[in-house]
C-alpha cells in the first residue's frame, strides 16, 4: 500500500506540468492555473517567482525592467546612479530575495540579502512621528547622516503562551514567539517624543500583483459587503481608500494595510523612488522629512532642491515604463500536486473549517487596459484583499491586516531560503501562522486546533500545493 502510494507521488513529480493525470492530453483542472491561463507558468524551480507571464508582449521591455529591480543602485550619474543622499536599501531584491519575502531575523542589517524589515517610528496611537518618513531611513551617503543609526535597532523575540497553554486538542504542544522592537534614543539623530514606539514589517511577494490589479474594484466592494453581512470586517466599517496615479480615491488592495490602490501608484512604483531616493519626472523631490533636511542644512550641507523639486531627475519615464511592464508581467507559479489524495483531504478541510471566509480562493479579472492579456482570467490568490483584526499579541502597526495571498507559498522556501510568515514574520511554520489567527478568525483557529495530527498535516500539504 505504502509502496504503491510513493510510486504515485514519484510519477507525478516527473510530470513537468505538475499534474498527475495519466492521460497527457487531459486538461488540468482550472485551480492549477493560479494566475489564469495567461498569468501562470509551470515552473517549480528556485526561480519560479521570477518568470515572465504568457500575457507579456514586449519581452525586451520586461527584461530592461527586471534589471531595475535586481540591480544595486549607486551614487553619482550613469546607469544605476542616483542613490541617496538618504535612503533605505540599495536594491529591491535585498528585501524581496528571489522575488519573494524577507525572513525573520534577530538583528536588523540593511546590507544583508533577505534581511528585509521595514521599520516605523510611531506614536502610541499608530501615527508616524513627524521627524521620520513612514519607511524609516537608516542609510545615507557621506557626509550626510541617516535619521537613525541602524546599529541601535533591537529586535527581541518573546515567547508567547496562548489561551490553550500552547496545546492542540490532542495534547501535542507548539511554541509561539512575537517581536518587541526598540531603538536606543542615542541612535536617533532627530527629535522624537519620549513615548515613541517602534514596529517592523516584513515583505510580501511581488509576483501576481499585476493580476490583482486587474480585479474590478466593484468586485472588492461587493465582497466587503458580503463579509460584513456574515459578521466579518465589523471593526472596519469603511473600506480603506488610497489615491491612484490620477489622484482619484480607489479601494486600497495592496500592502498589509491596504494603503495602495493601483499598481501604477502602488508599493513597487513608489519603492523604486523612496527606497533608493532615485528621482524621476513624476517624483522630482526627495523622500525626506523637513526635520531631516533642516538638520542637514544646520550641519552646513547642501540641501538645494531637496524639498522643492529638482530640474534634472535621475531616472527617465521610459525606464519607469519598462519597470512597470516587468512588475505587472511577473507570472504566478502553477499549483502543484492538487490531485494527491492527502492534498485533496487538506483542501476539503481548508474549505470546511472556514479558511475561505477570508482566503477567498478565486477572483475573475476585468478588462485590463495595461496588460490586455490579463483580462477576464480566473485567478487563485486565496485572499479577499480585505483587512481583518486577528487579535494578535503586539501587532505593531497592523491591528487590522490584509489577508495575505497564499499563492506560491509552497515554493517560498525553495525560492528565498526561508518561509517565515505573517506581517512581522513571527510565524516559523504554517501551523504557527494559523495558530496566531485569533479575533475574527478565532473560531476557525479553534477548528484547526481540534483537528487530528494527520488532518493538520493534510491541511498544510494543501497550503504547500497552492
Ligand atoms: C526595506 C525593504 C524593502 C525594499 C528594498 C523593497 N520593499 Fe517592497 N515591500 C517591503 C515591505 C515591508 C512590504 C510590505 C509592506 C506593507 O505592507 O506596508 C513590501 C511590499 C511590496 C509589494 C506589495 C505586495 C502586495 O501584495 O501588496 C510590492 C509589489 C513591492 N513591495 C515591490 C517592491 C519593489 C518593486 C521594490 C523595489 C523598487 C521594493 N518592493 C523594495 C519591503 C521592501
Ligand atoms: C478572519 C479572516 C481569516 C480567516 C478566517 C483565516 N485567515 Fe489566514 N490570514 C488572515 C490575515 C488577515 C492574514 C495576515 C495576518 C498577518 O500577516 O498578520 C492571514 C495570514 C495567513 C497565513 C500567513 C500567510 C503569509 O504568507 O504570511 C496563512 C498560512 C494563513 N493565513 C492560513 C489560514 C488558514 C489555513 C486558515 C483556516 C484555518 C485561515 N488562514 C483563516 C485572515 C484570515
Amino acid at each position: 500500500m505504502l509502496l504503491a502510494f510513493s510510486t504515485i507521488l514519484a510519477s507525478c513529480d516527473r510530470k513537468p506540468n505538475g499534474g498527475n493525470s495519466s492521460n497527457p492530453e487531459e486538461e488540468l483542472s482550472e485551480e492549477y492555473y493560479t494566475g489564469g491561463k495567461t498569468g501562470t507558468v509551470f515552473n517549480r524551480a528556485s526561480n519560479a517567482f521570477e518568470q515572465v507571464a504568457p500575457a507579456v508582449t514586449d519581452y525586451m521591455a520586461f527584461k530592461r525592467g527586471e534589471k531595475l529591480f535586481e540591480q544595486s543602485f549607486v551614487t553619482g550619474d550613469g546607469p544605476a546612479g542616483g542613490l541617496g543622499p538618504v535612503y533605505i536599501r540599495t536594491s529591491c531584491e535585498t528585501c524581496h530575495p528571489g522575488y519573494g519575502r524577507s525572513r525573520r531575523v534577530d538583528k536588523f542589517d540593511s546590507n544583508e540579502y533577505g534581511n528585509g524589515y521595514l521599520v516605523m517610528i510611531h506614536n502610541p496611537d499608530g501615527s508616524i512621528c513627524q521627524s521620520f518618513t513612514t519607511m524609516l531611513q537608516t542609510r545615507a551617503v557621506e557626509p550626510y547622516l541617516p535619521p537613525v543609526d541602524e546599529s541601535g535597532i533591537r529586535i527581541n523575540w518573546i515567547e508567547h503562551t496562548d489561551e490553550y497553554g500552547n496545546k492542540y486538542a490532542d495534547g501535542e504542544t507548539y511554541s509561539l514567539i512575537y517581536p518587541e522592537v526598540t531603538i536606543d534614543r542615542s541612535a536617533i539623530l532627530l527629535d522624537v517624543p519620549s513615548d515613541y514606539q517602534v514596529s517592523i514589517e516584513g515583505t510580501i511577494g511581488i509576483f501576481g500583483t499585476g493580476l490583482l490589479d486587474a480585479i474590478p474594484e466593484d468586485s472588492i466592494i461587493e465582497r466587503h459587503l458580503h463579509e460584513q453581512s456574515r459578521g466579518y470586517c465589523q471593526g472596519v466599517s469603511t473600506l480603506p481608500y488610497a489615491l491612484d496615479e490620477n489622484g482619484e480615491a480607489k479601494v486600497g488592495r495592496y500592502t498589509y494595510g491596504c494603503t495602495r490602490s493601483t499598481l501604477q501608484n502602488g508599493p513597487g512604483s513608489n519603492a523604486l523612488w523612496n527606497i533608493t531616493n532615485v528621482t524621476r519626472p513624476d517624483r522630482n523631490y526627495l523622500y525626506a522629512t523637513t526635520a531631516w533636511i533642516e538638520k542637514m542644512a544646520e550641519m552646513g550641507l547642501d540641501t538645494l532642491g531637496f524639498a522643492g523639486g529638482f530640474e534634472k531627475t535621475e531616472m527617465t519615464m521610459e525606464e519607469f515604463d519598462d519597470f512597470m511592464i516587468w512588475h505587472r508581467g511577473l507570472a504566478v507559479p502553477a499549483a502543484r500536486d492538487l490531485d494527491n489524495p492527502i492534498v485533496q483531504q487538506g483542501k476539503e478541510l481548508f474549505y470546511s473549517i472556514g479558511c475561505t471566509a477570508c482566503h477567498k480562493p478565486s477572483w475573475t479579472t476585468g478588462y485590463d487596459k495595461h496588460m490586455p492579456g490579463f483580462s477576464y482570467q480566473k485567478i487563485w490568490p486565496y485572499t479577499d484583499l480585505l483587512r481583518h483584526d486577528l487579535g494578535m499579541k503586539n501587532p505593531g502597526l497592523r491591528q487590522k491586516c490584509r489577508t495575505t495571498p497564499l499563492w506560491g507559498k509552497g515554493l517560498m522556501y525553495q525560492c528565498t531560503g526561508a518561509n517565515d510568515m505573517l506581517h512581522d514574520m513571527r510565524a516559523r511554520t504554517f501551523e504557527e501562522a494559523i495558530l496566531w489567527h485569533g479575533g475574527e478568525a478565532q473560531q476557525c483557529k479553534e477548528s484547526f486546533r481540534n483537528l487530528s495530527k494527520s488532518e493538520r498535516d493534510a491541511l498544510v500539504k494543501f497550503l504547500e500545493a497552492i
